[in-house]
């Protein structure tokens, strides 16, 4: 999953005023659209905020938890707003939200502004409604079943045990930036089947960051910005992966993972090159960010939280005798006997919601509990409002993960989504983590360095300053 919306302003307050005129710009474009007066009284309630800005301000000078609770005490769980020049309707019930996500998904198309679009490439699967997006996303599925992952363990277990001493050697390190870089790696590794050779992995590796840089950036295409480089950077890997879909056509070897399966296809359901290209940099951007603002999540709350990082050790240590025993790496086998540091990882993933909320653009006049949603109106499934309510997950400030040895109520817990775009690299991600925790744990130990309390925006939320650690190997203390 990719992120929308730049990051909250408020370190970028110089920036206000240019969001301000892009704002209005963005009205004048758009059009407020008039509704007749009565059609007017059935919209949900909500304030659309000030004439041309909306309440997008409001967003994005506060953190947005407490932009999103406040209304939804004032308003209940549907409310209107207006954001960027765009009227929207925000949701965090979560009988409406299966609503939008599954059983109208046919009404709400996703809808990214076109700056992102055009950097990942206009024929990815997140653009795409109907039979394209079905086609493609059985494709993705089918390379991150579990079948399909269990091959890549011992990979995934190389590339942590290659990452561990460099963090050991390092004085500090930016957890953020150290979990991306072993996301990135996988992602690679689960996309191309096999790391790439080292010439085409620096080039696919540099071009792939300035496209990322760009992604996060205001949208100006001028001589110079972030978002001009990343274009012609979009451009150039465009070319690289072109090159190795060509060999790797030339030699009649498809090799594995995600592009062996868009290689492999009969002729009459074969992509285009630019379809392949598309949706590889869209799965490598989907899995690489989010996997890693977990994961220092993760640290985060074993850190905080000593009791829970006893009991996560204790299990891997039963994990690390057996394969001691036996003289042997982690297995597929292995990561399914891992009960509590699965509802960890759980926990943190319904505590950190990193994905606070999608958009949907509702396709036609909808009506939903009484109150309609016009044509053009973006809809926003608010998940993080839905995990932290006290109905659903008791104490949702705390983070306790014993909550989820009894399974969540039925739809209130989504941090992979839900529906025909719910996330299909799920599993993926969790066994990522569980082999890194595995490890790290086992193996090694580390302290927050420096109190840098406080959520950053980059553009998912993670701990203030990616969370600086020291890890130290266990038999060196
Ligand atoms: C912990 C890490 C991850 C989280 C929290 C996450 C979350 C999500 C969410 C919430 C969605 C649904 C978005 C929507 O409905 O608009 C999504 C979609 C997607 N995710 Fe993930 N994801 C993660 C890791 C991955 C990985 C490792 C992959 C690699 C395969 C991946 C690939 C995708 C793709 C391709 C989609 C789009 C699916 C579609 O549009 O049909 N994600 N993700």
């Amino acid at each position: 999953m990719m992120s929308l919306l730049p990051p909250p302003l408020l370190p970028f307050l110089p920036f206000l005023s240019l969001l301000l005129l892009l704002t209005i710009a963005c009205y004048f474009i758009h059009q407020r659209r008039g509704l007749p007066e009565n059609e007017n009284r059935r919209l949900p309630p909500g304030s659309m905020g000030w004439p041309y800005i909306g309440e997008t301000l409001s967003l994005y000078t506060q953190n947005p938890n407490n932009f999103f609770s406040k209304r939804q005490k004032r308003y209940g769980n549907i409310f209107k707003s207006e954001i960027l020049g765009c009227p929207c309707v925000m949701i965090s019930s979560p009988e409406v939200a299966k609503s939008v996500l599954v059983t109208q998904s046919h009404l709400f198309k996703p809808t990214y502004p076109k700056s992102k679009e055009m950097m990942i490439g206009p024929e990815a699967v997140f653009f795409h409604q109907g039979s394209y997006h079905s086609h493609l996303k059985k494709l993705i599925q089918s390379s991150f079943l579990p079948s399909a992952i269990k091959a890549s363990v011992s990979k995934i277990e190389s590339i942590v045990l290659d990452l561990l001493p460099v963090w050991e050697h390092s004085k500090v390190i930016n957890t953020l930036h150290e979990m991306k870089k072993y996301s990135y790696q996988v992602a690679i590794t689960s996309v191309f089947g096999k790391m790439l050779e080292l010439e085409e992995m620096e080039g696919v590796k540099h071009l792939y960051h300035c496209i990322e840089k760009g992604y996060n950036s205001m949208p100006l295409n001028l001589p110079g910005t972030p978002f001009k480089k990343a274009m012609k950077a979009r451009k150039l890997l465009n070319e690289k992966l072109r090159n190795i879909i060509e060999k790797r056509r030339e030699n009649g070897e498809h090799g594995g993972g995600l592009l062996g399966v868009l290689l492999g296809l009969k002729e009459e359901d074969q992509l285009t090159d630019s379809q392949i290209a598309d949706n590889i940099i869209g799965v490598i951007f989907a899995a690489h960010d989010t996997t890693a603002s977990v994961l220092t999540w993760l640290l985060k709350y074993l850190q905080d939280n000593p009791n829970v990082l006893d009991a996560v050790k204790m299990e891997q240590e039963e994990i690390r005798y057996m394969r001691l025993e036996t003289n042997r790496g982690i297995t597929w086998d292995d990561t399914r006997r891992m009960p509590i540091t699965t509802q960890v990882i759980q926990e943190t993933l319904r505590a950190a919601s990193i994905i606070s909320f999608t958009f949907r653009e509702a396709v036609e006049d909808v009506e939903i509990e009484g109150y309609l949603i016009p044509r053009g109106w973006k809809v926003l499934p608010l998940f993080r409002a839905i995990h932290h309510c006290s109905d659903f997950f008791p104490n949702p400030d705390k983070f306790d993960p014993s909550r989820f040895k009894i399974a969540p109520r039925a739809d209130t817990y989504m941090p992979f989504g839900k529906g025909v775009h719910s996330c299909p690299g799920s599993e993926l991600a969790k066994v990522e983590m569980l082999i890194l925790i595995h490890h790290l744990i086992t193996s090694y130990k580390w302290e927050v360095i420096g109190n840098h309390n406080g959520i950053q925006y980059v553009p998912f939320p993670v701990p203030k300053k990616g969370l600086p650690i020291k890890i130290r190997r266990i038999s060196e203390i």
